[in-house]
């Protein structure tokens, strides 16, 4: 996995991706929308591939999201169907990679079957830390935060010892830095509810590129282009320069 591409600097530690737009690539085609699901699937490879030679600490794929199930029940069953297939695919050799996979999302209304497949490829890959690569499947912010909120009720802290800190660590992302770099395909230039509070301070990039034609050099150009943007977190210029 060698790469001849200039390595960027800096590279952000944390980039999340909204892989959106595999439905209208398949209409491009003539295509089912599952087609479109399994092409976006295959791409996973590829930038997970990127990450790694651009040593990017932790990659985020939003897979499946709570708002994902109003979805017609076909689209829905070939979902859960095509993820079952990718993790028995692809975990061998994101593990010979030294993948470590985490799933930040909830396990409530997933077939038993596929949640087994999730916790058996996180189990399997545990021990790995080249790259952590999170997949939000059955995932909602907002409902990552009411969860949150009612563990830190039901572990008794006092109110008064709430403080971000608090919070962060009851999320599912608990002990993963927040999000450096979100990357949207298919040109949306939404949240669409993912990593609300993570994303409090990241930097934004969009493509109309629809997820599935995302290759390595379209990642590369939006590592490049966060390369040469100046976060202030609320300073001036001058301050961090
Ligand atoms: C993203 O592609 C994948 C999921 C949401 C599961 P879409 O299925 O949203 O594709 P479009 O937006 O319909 O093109
Ligand atoms: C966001 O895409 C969820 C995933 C990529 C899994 P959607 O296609 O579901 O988002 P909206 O509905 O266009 O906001
Ligand atoms: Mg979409």
């Amino acid at each position: 996995m060698s790469d001849e591409r200039p390595r960027i600097s800096p590279v952000p530690r944390h980039v999340a991706m909204i892989m959106d737009g595999n439905g209208r690539w398949a209409k491009q085609r003539g295509l089912p929308r599952l087609a479109g699901h399994r092409a976006g699937t295959e791409n996973i490879r590829n930038i997970v591939q990127a990450a790694v030679e651009q040593e990017v600490g932790y990659l985020t794929l939003y897979a499946f999201s709570t708002e994902n199930w109003s979805r017609p029940d076909s689209e829905v069953q070939g979902l859960l169907r095509i993820l079952a297939e990718v993790i028995e695919r692809e975990t061998p050799e994101l593990d010979r990679n030294g993948v470590q996979l985490r799933h930040l999302g909830s396990m409530e209304g997933v077939p038993q079957d596929l949640a087994d497949a999730i916790n058996g490829a996180l189990d399997f890959t545990r021990h790995n830390n080249r790259l952590i690569l999170s997949v939000a499947f059955n995932y909602g912010g907002r409902a990552e935060i009411v969860e949150a909120v009612r563990r830190i009720v039901r572990a008794g802290i006092p109110p008064d010892a709430v403080d971000e800190e608090t919070i962060s660590r009851h999320l599912y992302t608990a002990d993963i830095p927040d999000p450096d770099l979100i990357i949207r395909t298919a040109g949306e230039q939404r949240l669409s509810n993912y990593l609300i509070w993570q994303a409090a301070y990241a930097e934004y990039w969009f493509t109309p590129a629809y997820w599935p034609d995302f290759d390595k050099d379209v990642f590369y150009q939006a590592l490049l282009d966060y390369s040469r943007r100046k976060r202030k977190f609320g300073m001036t210029e001058d301050q961090v320069s």
